[in-house]
């Protein structure tokens, strides 16, 4: 059985993953309609992802004997100044859902829930290969710049990068 202070640091970061899909969602949608095909195929990816980690808390939550809340959201921006100004979002987000992880983690060891710090590690994991991604991704986008052509070639390029490197929703990896 959950602890009510786990089961609230959990349904806190359901909520987190499920704003982070919608998120990154609007970001997708705002660069297909700038023609960004390559970026809104990764953001669109990406936004499944945060799904994903939302539905695996989610499970975890009523496996556990707690009850998941699913949340209302707020409604993302539609519009952004520029692709670089995505991705800074992008990577600040990440940041802040990594300080939120390691929130839950540091209450889980002063729970003393083992168990649930145990399947919490899968998203320590997870959040150190998001957040060097979004840096990696910030890094190209400041080398381009405006020049039109590595506009080109980074979103092509983009729609090869894989931001799935998990098991599917629901199985721990
Ligand atoms: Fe689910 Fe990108 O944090």
């Amino acid at each position: 059985m959950l602890k009510k202070k786990i089961e609230k640091a959990l349904n806190d970061q359901i909520k987190m993953e499920a704003e982070s899909s919608q998120f990154y969602l609007a970001m997708a949608s705002w660069a297909e309609s700038e023609g960004l095909n390559g970026t809104a195929q990764f953001l669109y990816d990406h936004s499944d992802e945060e799904r994903m980690h939302m539905l695996k808390l989610v499970k975890f939550v009523n496996e556990r004997g707690g009850k998941a809340i699913i949340p209302a959201l707020s409604k993302p921006p539609m519009t952004f100044k520029s692709l670089k100004h995505v991705f800074q979002n992008l990577l600040d987000h990440e940041e802040k859902v990594t300080e939120s992880i390691n929130e839950v983690v540091h209450i889980c060891l002063t729970e003393k829930d083992y168990t649930t710090h145990n399947f919490m590690q899968w998203y320590v994991s997870e959040q150190i290969e998001e957040e060097a991604l979004a840096r990696t991704i910030m890094d190209k986008v400041n080398m381009i710049g405006n020049d039109k052509g590595g506009l080109y070639l980074f979103d092509r390029d983009l729609e090869q990068t894989n931001i799935t490197v998990d098991s599917p929703a629901g199985q721990q990896a």
